[in-house]
């Protein structure tokens, strides 16, 4: 009992000791028992900061940064879709030019042609490694459908196959498009409508 009655006197002292002076003033240097909590090596947002040469602590936002919950555009270039409808746009938001064709020929190669194949047949390797279904881009049913149809299942992928969106940027999506398109053209044109001085070479 006499111990615990000098205990609980010693632990009153420290109390009133440590918690009875808080707040009082004094001309000595604080004791900071967590000297690295009281001074941490951060940036404080919003004031003055000697580290980068502009002396703000605040950094400007990368370029090309989203904010979170800014907008997304509604254009057909980012959706495919006719502004405020769901509906597919028909034909390609970009010019088809033969740079945009070349681009789309590279990256159809990369990322379509293992599963698609080169010509877009759907004969790419991966049917000898046990893909069985493979959409065939030559398929009538694929060939009626909108170019924005086109971009929405390589973004966001359809039945079996997984969206692209996140390894292919939208430029390039819509590159792929012009070029599936062009895969498709080049089984359903007519000798018509090939240059007359060009005619000679296919019919060989
Ligand atoms: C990993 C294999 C794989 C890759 C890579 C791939 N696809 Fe596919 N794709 C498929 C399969 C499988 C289907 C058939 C999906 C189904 O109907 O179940 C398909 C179907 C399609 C269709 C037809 C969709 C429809 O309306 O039925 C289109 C168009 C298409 N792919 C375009 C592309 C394009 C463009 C790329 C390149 C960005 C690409 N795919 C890359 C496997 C792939």
């Amino acid at each position: 009992m006499r111990y615990l009655l000098a205990f609980f006197a010693l632990l009153t002292l420290i109390v009133v000791g440590i918690a009875g002076f808080r707040g009082g003033t004094s001309r000595k240097p604080p004791i900071e028992l967590f000297p690295d909590m009281d001074r941490q090596p951060k940036l404080r947002p919003q004031t003055p900061d000697p580290f980068f040469p502009d002396g703000r602590a605040s950094r400007e936002p990368v370029p090309g940064t989203v904010a979170r919950g800014q907008p997304f555009e509604d254009t057909p270039f980012n959706t495919g879709r006719v502004p405020g409808t769901t509906n597919f746009v028909e034909t390609l938001p970009v010019p088809v030019t033969a740079a945009l064709l070349e681009r789309g020929r590279e990256r159809f190669t990369i990322h379509c042609s293992p599963c698609h194949g080169q010509q877009g047949d759907g004969k790419g390797v991966t049917t000898k490694l046990g893909m069985a279904v493979v959409g065939n881009l030559h398929d009538p049913r694929i060939v009626r459908q909108p170019d924005g149809e086109i971009f929405n299942t390589l973004s966001y992928g359809k039945n079996l196959m997984q969206g692209y969106a996140p390894n292919i940027d939208l430029a390039d999506r819509w590159a792929i498009v012009a070029y599936v398109r062009a895969l498709q053209l080049s089984r359903l044109a007519t000798l018509e409508e090939v240059p007359a001085e060009l005619r000679d070479q296919l019919q060989k």
